[in-house]
């Protein structure tokens, strides 16, 4: 059986590291907020190349305290793409703020620049934007119109570490939110996330929210949350982050082979020169999904949906979440996730093209 995902064998290169990192945590002593979250912090900041890097809990509270920290009216718009993960969207409310959903670029899945004018109003507060599937936004026309209406940027890069636009990297256009979910391309054991931020007030808006709205223990200047990044998780991603650009490039030789071997029944990710993808998903296209997901497992291949259902069709964003969004309705009914993690082969590769072509 070739396995979609299977976090023993993606991390069984770094065991032997992880197990040194977490003596350094156990006998030094100090479990929170400790030197290996301030040497993570330090390492993933030069490695995004954002001047501040901010360990939070997981993406979800990293995102809910970049918003907060924009001191937003209540009540104001924020731009989302209308097909995420719900955790974008969910950041959102927990803020206080109201989600207004713009459709992808079908090409690219990333959210349509050229749909957003339209979607401001005077209440728009932020842009929100999501680089998903390891492929960074249309950052150029997005900038412009933020520029233009005086509107703050936050980047979801829960699925873009590493990955650039134009030879930057994303996280470094406006407030990086990373998640360290141990399935991404940068993941820990366990729950984790991180700010990026150029802003001095921003960062220091998100450490305080981090810690109970502290700076100085038992003095408490906002009202803060408890969603710090884990002492021992940091230490296990400082061990992973020196292989960061190893992992995406594994996964960029499998995506290459996928591209080159699949017959074109299939839509394929869209691959242009500004864009440097880094393949958290590797997905395609196809009308009969669910028989072709069928078919993949009648021959032994393990494959994955993101996403199912659409963030507005969603149980619980009924009476939220309104209206009509057929491009993403069309991605979610279509798209269908191969293989595609650190421990995969060429070879096993070389099978779900074979598998797939005689489908
Ligand atoms: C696009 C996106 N945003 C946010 C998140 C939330 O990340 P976390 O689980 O670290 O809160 C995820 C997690 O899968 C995600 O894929």
């Amino acid at each position: 059986m070739i396995e979609y995902e299977n976090l023993g064998k993606l991390n069984a290169p770094f065991f032997e590291d992880y197990k040194k990192a977490f003596d350094a945590v156990l006998s030094g002593g100090w479990y929170i907020l400790g030197g290996a979250v301030k040497n993570f912090e330090y390492e993933f900041g030069h490695y995004v190349g954002s001047s501040h890097c901010i360990g939070v809990g997981n993406c979800l509270d990293g995102l809910v305290f970049a918003l907060k920290a924009l001191k937003l009216p209540a009540g104001s718009e924020i731009i989302v793409p209308s097909n995420t993960y719900i955790a974008t969207i969910l950041a959102v409310l927990h803020a206080g703020l109201v989600p207004v959903l713009v459709e992808p670029d079908i090409r690219t899945y990333t959210i349509d620049p050229k749909r957003i004018p339209e979607a401001i109003t005077a209440k728009t507060g932020a842009l929100l934007v999501v680089h998903l599937y390891g492929k960074s936004c249309d950052m150029d026309p997005i900038l412009a119109t933020a520029q233009t209406h005086g509107l703050a940027v936050i980047e979801d890069c829960a699925q873009s570490h590493g990955a650039r636009y134009k030879g930057r990297m994303t996280g470094t256009f406006g407030i990086g939110a990373f998640s360290f979910y141990p399935t991404k391309n940068l993941g820990a054991l366990g729950d984790g996330g991180a700010i990026t931020t150029g802003d001095e007030r921003i960062a220091t808006a998100v450490r305080r929210l981090r810690n109970y709205g502290s700076d100085i223990k038992y003095h408490n200047e906002v009202v803060g949350h408890n969603s710090r990044l884990d002492e021992v998780q940091a230490a296990f991603l400082s061990v992973k982050l020196r292989r960061l650009d190893e992992i995406n490039a594994h996964k960029q030789s499998l995506a290459r082979l996928y591209l080159d071997g699949l017959k074109e029944d299939f839509v394929l990710p869209a691959v242009d020169a500004d864009y440097f993808d880094v393949y958290h998903i590797f997905n395609v296209r196809h009308p009969r999904r669910d028989a072709l997901k069928d078919h993949l497992l009648k021959n032994e291949i393990k494959t994955d949906v993101h996403y199912p259902i659409a963030p507005h069709k969603q149980k619980a964003m009924q009476g939220i979440l309104s209206g009509s969004y057929p491009i993403s309705e069309e991605i979610h009914a279509t798209t269908l996730s191969l293989p595609i993690s650190f421990f995969h082969t060429e070879s096993e590769v070389r099978r779900v093209i074979d598998a797939m072509n005689s489908f």
